[in-house]
């Protein structure tokens, strides 16, 4: 990996560092629920005393379960147990219930305990539960989820291509990529240009392309041929372009930076990157995971930002969460050459691939969305939620508030930490997501009521009272 110029990863430790529970800046940073302070010295600490994280006693041990994103020593018992959903809240194990402002983990766009997706699931399962895409096989489910999804598509004549969620659909763009430059004739178009401090998963190639290095570290060699830029910098980009000229297979951006700290880009920035790829001959990919499926208030953030990409890849609303289910988009620029030679076979694809029951769920979700105009309503949500935000910025002095559509963030000023903010707003039925320790991020389910959305705001100003 060469080294990221630019700023450190949003709120982390230094990379190499073994404060793990900060340095985490990708979906699952800081401190897992339950545990009050961030960085090492939480280790083994008790959950707090503040009528959150009660579900149940901490133990000595950590026990079985090794969670993603969260501390390894951290006592079996001191996270918040959820046992059920409703709408735009969920409930833990003592019976507290809490709005879920982050949609879980950005996902859950149609809202908790769908019976509508449940049913469809269970239709599914009953009819045929599973069989796989390998050649030369199909399923009912995956053919009218890809019609759907080309005909939603920011591109004209768009093919899809099924993983099981957005890290692997973030690998299979870029082979998808590299696999379509070499099949044209330019092989040695390998190199991709990712942002800091972006988020693209857990694969390796997830890894390798997120800008922040505190999730990078400690994991050994990364994939190669990654070049690193920081966001809203397009003569950072065309210094690479020019640099390498003929090798760039693609540019990957998020038209929101999500899990890496919520930030909007800059205006043009992302057309500025479509002409750059246009006289670069790479091509644009947009890692969509989050601002897919109607949380910019268009069903992609190509539409609302007006950019045509070659590649989007999806996962999280997709499905609303409620199967495991991701994918990419590609566009005639990357299908076309995959077709040229007729004996050509793409030697990629999950087991899992269009899964009938992942795209049944899908199908199910998407007509909740389209149906009860939550793509349109995500507008509305984010206003009034920024509106709340902003006006707690007003009387605490928050360094600052960000976001487009229904995802924002606020920046906590110096003295306070957002792993400690978050548990007091958990002890009033909120829950929100620390990234690093200065940032607060917001995703709520789409369908929340305006009621909820006020009571975000309402427990962040609480929570600033309080700590
Ligand atoms: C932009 C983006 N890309 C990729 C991913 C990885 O997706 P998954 O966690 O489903 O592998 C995420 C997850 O938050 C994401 O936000």
């Amino acid at each position: 990996m060469p080294d990221i110029p630019g700023r450190a990863a949003v709120g982390t430790a230094a990379a190499g560092t073994a404060t793990v529970s900060t340095a985490a800046a990708g979906t699952a940073p800081a401190s897992p629920a339950g545990s009050s302070a961030a960085g090492s010295s939480t280790v083994g600490s008790p959950a707090p005393s503040d009528g959150a994280g009660s579900s149940a006693a901490a133990t000595t041990g950590p026990g079985p379960l090794l969670y993603p994103f969260a501390r390894p020593a951290a006592p079996a018992g001191s996270q918040l147990r959820i046992v059920r959903g409703e709408g735009a809240h969920v409930v833990d194990d003592s019976g507290r219930r809490y709005v879920d402002a982050l949609a879980s983990l950005w996902y859950c766009a149609a809202g908790h305990g769908r019976r509508e997706i449940a049913d469809a699931v269970s239709r599914q399962m009953r009819e045929l539960e599973a069989f796989h895409l390998f050649e030369r096989f199909t399923n009912p489910p995956a053919e009218a989820l890809a019609a759907r999804l080309a005909a939603l598509a920011p591109m004209p004549d768009a093919r899809v291509f099924f993983t099981c969620g957005g890290s692997e659909a973030v690998d299979a763009a870029v082979k998808l990529a590299r696999i379509a430059h070499a099949q044209a004739g330019a092989p040695e178009r390998t190199i991709v240009i990712s942002r800091a401090p972006s988020y693209h998963g857990v694969t390796y190639g997830g890894t390798s392309l997120t800008g922040l290095p505190a999730n990078q570290a400690g994991f050994g060699p990364l994939v190669g041929d990654v070049q690193q830029v920081p966001k809203d910098d397009l003569a950072a980009v065309e210094a690479v372009l020019t640099a390498s000229p003929g090798r760039v297979a693609a540019i990957i951006a998020e038209p929101v930076i999500g899990a890496g700290g919520v930030y909007p880009p800059v205006a043009g920035y992302l057309a500025g990157l479509r002409d750059l790829c246009d006289r670069h001959g790479a091509f644009l990919i947009l890692d969509e995971v989050i601002t897919g499926f109607g949380r910019l208030g268009a069903w992609f953030g190509a539409e609302h930002f007006r950019v045509r990409p070659d590649l989007v890849t999806f996962a999280k609303a997709v499905t609303s969460g409620y199967q495991p289910l991701g994918g990419v988009l590609a566009g005639p620029a990357v299908h076309g050459p995959l077709t040229r030679d007729e004996e050509f076979v793409l030697r990629t694809g999950n087991t899992y691939a269009g899964h009938p029951t992942a795209c049944a769920a899908a199908l199910a979700n998407l007509d909740i969305l389209a149906g009860e105009g939550l793509v349109e309503r995500a507008g509305a949500v984010g206003d009034r939620l920024a509106a709340g935000l902003r006006a707690v910025a007003e009387r605490h002095e928050l360094a600052d508030v960000r976001g487009r559509g229904a995802v924002w963030a606020v920046e906590l000023p110096p003295g306070r930490t957002a792993p400690a903010v978050r548990d007091a707003m958990l002890a009033r039925g909120v829950i929100c997501r620390p990234i690093g320790t200065s940032i607060l991020a917001f995703c709520p389910p789409l369908m929340i009521a305006d009621s909820d959305v006020d009571a975000c705001a309402q427990a962040l100003e609480d929570a600033l009272r309080a700590v």
